[in-house]
């Protein structure tokens, strides 16, 4: 079968090398989206390992679009158990002339007759189809995972302006940290890239931290794999440095708790009150990795183009070798980097609706 999976829109090429190090092959689909070939247990280890992906689904139609009138799909659900909550949602990413709750109601309604006994759920359906349009190309896909899967560990400290875990670890992969093995986030928050470094260091999978999978509910039988890996995971101990500041006491103790109260956690991580304009930590390691404030929600313009500019030249005067970034204020970062720093990478993502930049420089 073919399965889709999605991740934030402009990641699609680290997660086709994540899977190709998970040994499958996966082509570009189209944004936030990639495709490849596998089998039912496939669908098991891809929700249970991946840690860029948001969901993984099984393609039942892609084909050309002309308009919502004219559409058809030739499905065979019959494989799905009978009973079922069901639930259509809709996405175009152009303005085609009809909203994304008119795709999912005329997707629902050719969709309704190919299920048996059907109960219309649109809060947490057990089979929840996306329709999608862009362009001229539709597609429909069976959600897999459940909620996406970059909600995984608990998060007992709510930041205002938290990363999600699945864009920490593209941020993670685009960097050195596989070779230089030690990592400053001294913007850190409630912790989201320290904590992602943790469990990437020591090989725990982000299926550690979810009970429940939509595919349970139409492949029971594939539970009994789900707690084979679950129970055959051997978390292997730290074998990196990894440090972390924020200027904010509340945040600090916000990360402490994040990082504490896991089903692993992450206390061997050495967390500072600290200002990233100084950069005056006991030793600063050769990574950088970070998600400074941008946004009026974050501070005034002034004070974040003031804050960069000094971020810069601590980095800079501590030897910092590899910076990564993750902004919405990328015009003015690329400046300030590029005084010391040679560019390597300007990679623009879609975060929510926001075009976030990440930024990769080097000396
Ligand atoms: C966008 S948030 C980081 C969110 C984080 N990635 C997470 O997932 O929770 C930016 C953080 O930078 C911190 N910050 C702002 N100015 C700072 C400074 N001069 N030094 C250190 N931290 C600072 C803020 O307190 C805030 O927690």
């Amino acid at each position: 079968m073919e399965l889709v999976i999605s991740t934030s829109q402009g990641l699609e090429d680290f997660l086709i090398k994540e899977l190709n190090d998970l040994g499958y092959s996966a082509k570009y689909l189209k944004p936030s989206k990639v495709l490849l070939n596998g089998t039912e247990k496939d669908i098991v280890k891809l929700n249970f390992y991946l840690r860029q992906a948001h969901r993984v689904g099984i393609l039942l139609e892609k084909r050309t679009f002309e308009n919502l009138n004219s559409l058809k799909l030739d499905l065979d659900l019959s494989w799905l158990p009978k009973g079922l909550t069901f639930g259509v949602r809709g996405r175009r990413f152009n303005k085609e002339g009809f909203t994304s709750m008119e795709l999912a109601k005329k997707v629902a309604d050719l969709i309704y007759p190919h299920l048996k006994e059907p109960k219309v759920d649109l809060d947490n359906p057990q089979l929840e189809f996306f329709a999608e349009v862009s362009g001229n190309q539709f597609i429909l896909y069976l959600n897999t995972s459940g909620p996406s899967l970059h909600k995984r560990y608990k998060r007992p400290y709510q930041h205002v302006a938290p990363l999600k875990p699945s864009i920490a670890a593209s941020l993670i992969y685009a960097s050195s940290f596989h070779k230089t093995k030690e990592l400053l986030d001294p913007m850190a928050g409630s912790g989201t890239i320290l904590q992602e470094a943790c469990y990437i260091s020591r090989k725990v999978p982000p299926g550690l931290f979810r009970e429940h999978y939509n595919y349970e509910y139409f492949f029971p039988h594939l539970s009994q794999l789900k707690d084979e890996l679950y129970f055959g995971t051997v978390v292997e101990d730290i074998n990196a440095y990894l440090e972390g500041g924020d200027i904010s006491p509340k945040h600090l103790e916000g990360m402490k708790k994040n990082l504490k109260e896991q089903i692993i956690p992450c206390d061997c991580i050495d967390v500072y009150l600290k200002d990233a304009k100084k950069l005056n930590y006991p030793y600063v390691p050769e990574l950088v990795i970070t998600n400074p404030p941008y946004g009026l929600r974050m501070g005034s313009k002034n004070k974040i183009h003031k804050l960069y500019e000094e971020f810069a030249k601590a980095l800079y005067k501590n030897d910092v070798r590899e910076v990564i970034t993750f902004t919405a204020e990328q015009t003015k970062m690329i400046r300030e980097l590029k005084k010391y720093y040679e560019i390597k990478e300007i990679r623009r993502v879609l975060y929510g609706r926001l075009n976030t930049y990440l930024i990769k420089a080097t000396l």
